[in-house]
């Protein structure tokens, strides 16, 4: 059966030319408009987007096919969004393999280490994370940065354990699972989740009840009001830790300057896709041919970059994360005393106390 809104892209707002009208009819007829209620990613239905282009018309026909196909879905959807749901999620499938022993991932096992902060994950406001296409290969990604975090032990209350005086910046959250999955793992931190793209690809933090602890910034990170904006969501006198979670060419660059203006603690960095040859940013990258070379060089061009602006860095690759994009770059900052306190002594931040033994098979 054929979805009604991949339909109406295809034919209205593609290239059907004069035909776009009768092959609209015969698609309609031919079972399409059972699926008028299906949204596409930005949450629009045919309706919407037929509206959105005047077709004033079109939009009336596709609205009430829309309430009549709602009223025959054999799924629910989610009552504050209305997206499709399901009754197991990629995290229930994910949880079974844990539980049966066939998960073998050290990070996705880590995030299973706490089943209550699964159990979390698994409520209906988190299906924007639970049901994520790729979910297991995005657990490693946002496992890798969050492990590197909780070997951070300085930045734990020493009196509760708890991460309340860590507020971690998100840049380039996308769908904010880091972020999500953050406010689980790390009782007491707050986030600030940042993307440029609308809210409606995050969860329902308010209705799960973590509004007071994560807020989501819809900014351009390379606008020049995007450190004010960021300045004035971070709460009084926690440390900051910036995760960039493949932020895309050089979104990095622009991600290693925000961690330096913020005077961050610390930033987590696992680069993305290259910047354009034309850009010559780092030209040094396309003098190597092969691909996973040159990703490698653009994770040294910008461990380089970090290093000229911080105290100690480090780079490494993490093989449990399931992506070719898997290089992890650490930068620490120069230490700036917190309001009423003593500045933390090197030996605390971690620098020539040795970290502590990772599972096998992370980093
Ligand atoms: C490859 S995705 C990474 C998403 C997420 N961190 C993850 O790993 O799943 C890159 C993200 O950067 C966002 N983005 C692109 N340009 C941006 C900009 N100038 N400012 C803020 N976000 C931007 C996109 O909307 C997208 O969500």
């Amino acid at each position: 059966m054929f979805i009604l809104f991949l339909t109406y892209n295809y034919i209205v707002l593609g290239n059907c030319g004069k035909n776009a009208p009768l092959l609209l009819e015969a698609l309609l007829e031919n079972g399409a408009a059972a699926t008028a209620a299906e949204r596409e990613k930005s949450g629009k239905t045919a309706a919407d987007l037929a509206l959105a282009q005047g077709n004033t018309d079109l939009a009336d026909r596709l609205r009430s096919l829309e309430k009549s196909a709602a009223v025959t879905e054999k799924f629910d959807r989610c009552e504050l969004c209305n997206a499709k749901m399901k009754s197991r999620t990629k995290l229930h499938f994910l949880r079974d393999q844990v539980r049966n022993k066939k998960e073998e991932n050290p990070l996705v096992l880590e995030l299973f280490e706490d089943e209550t902060v699964v159990e979390e994950l698994i409520r209906p406001v988190y299906h924007r994370v639970s049901n994520c296409m790729h979910l297991r290969k995005e657990v490693t990604e946002s496992m890798a940065l969050i492990h590197a975090v909780k070997r951070l032990k300085h930045l734990r209350n020493a009196e509760d354990g708890s991460w309340r005086e860590c507020h971690i910046v998100d840049l380039c959250c996308g769908s904010s699972i880091t972020s999500a999955l953050a406010l689980q793992i790390l009782p007491g931190c707050a986030v600030t989740a940042c993307d440029i793209s609308a809210p409606s690809r995050i969860p329902h933090y308010k209705e799960g009840g973590v509004s007071d602890r994560i807020d989501y910034l819809q900014h351009d990170i390379c606008a020049q009001s995007f450190m004010d904006a960021l300045r004035q969501r971070i709460k009084p006198g926690r440390r900051i830790v910036v995760l960039g979670m493949h932020c895309c060419g050089e979104l990095s660059i622009r991600a290693i300057e925000i961690f330096t203006q913020m005077k961050a603690e610390v930033i987590f960095l696992m680069p993305c896709c290259l910047p354009s040859k034309a850009s010559l940013i780092a030209p040094e990258i396309y003098a190597v041919k092969d691909q996973a070379a040159q990703y490698l060089v653009w994770g040294q061009h910008l461990s380089d970059r970090a290093k000229a602006v911080s105290d100690s860095t480090d780079l490494s690759v993490v093989d449990a994360v399931l992506s070719a994009r898997n290089v992890l770059i650490t930068a620490r900052g120069r230490p700036v005393p917190v309001r009423g306190r003593s500045p933390v002594p090197a030996a605390a931040r971690g620098q020539s106390a040795p970290a502590p033994p990772l599972p096998p098979g992370v980093f």
